[in-house]
C-alpha cells in the first residue's frame, strides 16, 4: 500500500518536473564546436579583450589555455594577459567585488563554470551575448531578453550595433518582446557578430570543462579500437567454428 502511494506521488510529480525543465528563456542554438581550435583561439582573444576586465576565470590558468589551445606561452603573454600577470597564474580580474557592487549594483560573477551552471550551457551564453537591447529605464541604459534586469552593460555594442525591442500583445493582454531589431548597425555584420558570440561561447564551454577537448580526441581512438577488436573477434569465431563442423 505504501509502495503504491509512493508510486502515485512520483507520477503526480512528473508533470511538475517537466514544467520546471521547460521554464526559462527561449535560447538560440550556438553551434559551438570544441574541435574547432581556431574558434576557441578567437574566443580566448575576445574574452580577454572584452570580458576579463570585469570577469575572472579563477579556476583556469593562462598556461593551461596556451597548452590546450595550441598557443605558444609568449603569444599568450603578449596578447592575452594583463602586463602584471604571470603565465602560471589563475585568470583573475582587476575589479574587486566592492567596486563591482558600487559600479554595476552587482559584482560581475566568476565565469569559470558558467557554461555548465546554466540550463542550455553554451546556448545560454550565446543567447545572453546576443540578447542586449537599449532600455532607458535601466541604470546603465541596457537590458537583456535572456536575463531581464541584468546589471551588465552591453560591452560588445560597437561590434554588434544597437538593438531595440519589438513588442507584441500577448494572450494575457500584456505586451511582450517578440524580437530585437538592429536600430543602428555596428562595425560587424549580423553574421560576423554571430560568429563572435559563438567563439566566446565555445571558449567558455571549453573553460567550464577542459577535459572535454581530450575526451573527444581520445574517443575517436576508442571507437577505432573497438571496431578493430570486433573484427579480430569475428575472425576468432570463424576459426573456432571451423573445427565444430
Ligand atoms: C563592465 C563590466 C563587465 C564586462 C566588461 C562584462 N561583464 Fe558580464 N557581467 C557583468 C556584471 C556586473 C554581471 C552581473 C549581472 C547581474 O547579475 O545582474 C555580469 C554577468 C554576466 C553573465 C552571467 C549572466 C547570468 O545569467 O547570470 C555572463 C554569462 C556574462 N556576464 C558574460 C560576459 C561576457 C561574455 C563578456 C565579454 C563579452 C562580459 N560578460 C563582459 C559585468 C561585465
Amino acid at each position: 500500500m505504501t509502495k503504491l502511494r509512493l508510486i502515485a506521488l512520483l507520477l503526480a510529480l512528473v508533470p511538475a518536473i517537466g514544467l520546471a525543465a521547460g521554464a526559462g528563456p527561449k535560447l538560440e542554438t550556438s553551434g559551438t564546436d570544441l574541435s574547432d581550435k581556431a574558434s576557441l583561439q578567437r574566443g580566448a582573444g575576445l574574452f580577454m579583450n572584452y570580458c576579463a576586465g570585469c570577469h575572472a576565470l579563477s579556476m583556469h590558468r593562462y598556461s593551461r589555455i596556451a597548452s590546450d589551445l595550441g598557443l605558444s606561452p609568449e603569444l599568450v603573454e603578449q596578447n592575452l594577459m594583463p602586463a602584471h600577470a604571470k603565465i602560471g597564474e589563475n585568470i583573475n580580474t582587476g575589479i574587486n567585488t566592492g567596486d563591482g557592487n558600487a559600479w554595476f549594483g552587482k559584482a560581475a560573477p566568476d565565469l569559470s563554470l558558467i557554461a555548465r551552471a546554466k540550463l542550455g550551457g553554451p546556448d545560454y551564453v550565446y543567447s545572453y551575448i546576443k540578447g542586449f537591447y537599449i532600455d532607458e529605464s535601466r541604470p546603465l541604459g541596457w537590458n537583456n531578453t535572456v536575463f531581464p534586469g541584468a546589471s551588465m552593460p552591453n560591452v560588445l555594442w560597437d561590434l554588434q550595433g544597437i538593438q531595440r525591442p519589438v513588442y507584441d500583445q500577448g494572450a494575457d493582454g500584456q505586451s511582450h518582446i517578440t524580437r530585437l531589431e538592429l536600430s543602428s548597425p555596428g562595425r560587424l555584420s549580423p553574421e560576423e557578430f554571430d560568429r563572435v558570440a559563438r567563439d566566446i561561447s565555445a571558449f567558455l564551454q571549453y573553460v567550464a570543462e577542459p577535459a572535454a577537448l581530450k575526451r573527444e580526441s581520445v574517443g575517436v581512438w576508442v571507437l577505432l579500437f573497438l571496431a578493430f577488436f570486433t573484427f579480430i573477434a569475428y575472425l576468432l569465431k570463424l576459426e573456432y567454428w571451423r573445427d565444430v563442423h
